[in-house]
């Protein structure tokens, strides 16, 4: 029982190596906790029951010092304890490395697709995929080379669902509206479980599918195939240009327009209207398209329409994708 092992399958997650080791831990305080208190309640039922002479000439004692100093502060220090470790191996678990290989993934009543954008990739796990789970020999699920760190960055095109890797120890929601970003890096290779881990209605036990952990050769191998037969993600200056917003916003550095110019401006710092400012980030580039009115950057009147129910979330990540690009190359962004 004090094995992770007994709980979950064999950790392949060079990022969450911490995870098990809080995990018992957590597991032994909560044990031991339930002798502390329920030993003490069973010998003071014991001790105290009625019928029992105990010595009664000292009066009962209103408080003890010493006792209440301990009960507050060492529970106080193993929870200390427990969001320190806790804090620093969520950070770990969620802040991917500079070199990461990104990964797209959407949730979907009900299953998942992911992209690989530096391929132009993209591997469908519908249901009917997953049951095969392999194609003319092919994984139909999430593929990634093993010992690479990996940058999965999730939405939902309806409901919230949830992205659960038991052999990673990697449990992320995928949200509508919204990005979240979980990293991992496999150390063997193999073929591990992904569930949906947030209720999302009918079919929500049948949205599964694997994991494969393939070799470097394997990986590009695969990605090599799949570009050849697979339609890929949307192409974010196809969508960028046909939607409209090329009218109004600049994607040079000299450019003006209507709107503000896009060069360069993913992770910069923005000042809104109201003196407000925020990072561009992707969820800020996201929330702009959706709804424009939300950050209105100074100098700028509301002009621009909402996109919301316009765009396909495929599109949508495409034009993120896009504009997060532009002007990346040029050196001094970021
Ligand atoms: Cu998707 Cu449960």
């Amino acid at each position: 029982m004090f094995d992770p092992e007994f709980w979950f399958p064999t950790s392949v997650n060079a990022l969450a190596q911490g995870t098990d080791d809080l995990f018992i831990f957590i597991l032994w305080v909560t044990v031991i906790s339930l002798v502390v208190v329920l030993g003490a309640m069973v010998w003071f039922a014991f001790r105290y029951r009625a019928g029992h002479a105990i010595e009664a000439d000292t009066p009962p004692p209103t408080h003890h010092l010493g006792l209440e100093v301990a009960w507050t502060l060492i529970p106080t220090a193993i929870l200390g304890v427990i969001f320190v470790w806790g804090t620093r191996d969520y950070t770990t678990m969620s802040v991917p490395a500079q070199d990461a290989m990104e990964i797209r993934v959407t949730g979907q009543k009900w299953f998942w697709t992911f992209d690989y954008p530096e391929y132009g990739v993209r591997i469908k796990a519908t249901p009917e995929n997953t049951k095969q789970n392999r194609i003319d020999g092919e994984p139909v699920g999430l593929v990634v080379p093993v010992n690479r760190p990996i940058k999965l960055v999730g939405s939902s095109v309806d409901v919230i669902h949830s992205i659960f890797i038991p052999a990673f120890r990697v449990k992320k929601d995928v949200l509508p509206q919204r990005y979240t970003v979980t990293t991992f890096e496999s150390t063997e290779e193999g073929e591990y479980d992904l569930f949906c881990a947030e209720y999302c209605g009918t079919m929500h036990s049948g949205m599964i599918t694997k994991v494969s952990v393939v070799s470097a050769e394997s990986f590009a191998a695969i990605m090599a195939a799949e570009q050849v037969k697979s339609t890929g993600p949307a192409d974010g200056s196809v969508v960028f240009n046909g939607s409209g917003c090329a009218g109004c916003h600049a994607v040079t550095p000299e450019g003006t327009g209507i709107g503000p110019s896009l060069h360069g401006v993913f992770g910069r710092s923005r000042t809104f209207a109201d003196g407000s400012t925020g990072l561009a980030d992707e969820n800020y580039l996201r929330e702009s398209i959706m709804r424009p009115m939300a950050k209105l950057v100074e100098g700028y009147g509301p002009m621009m329409p909402s996109y919301a129910g316009q765009l396909t979330e495929d599109e949508l990540n495409a034009l993120v994708l896009y504009v997060r690009e532009l002007g990346k190359d040029d050196g001094d962004a970021l």
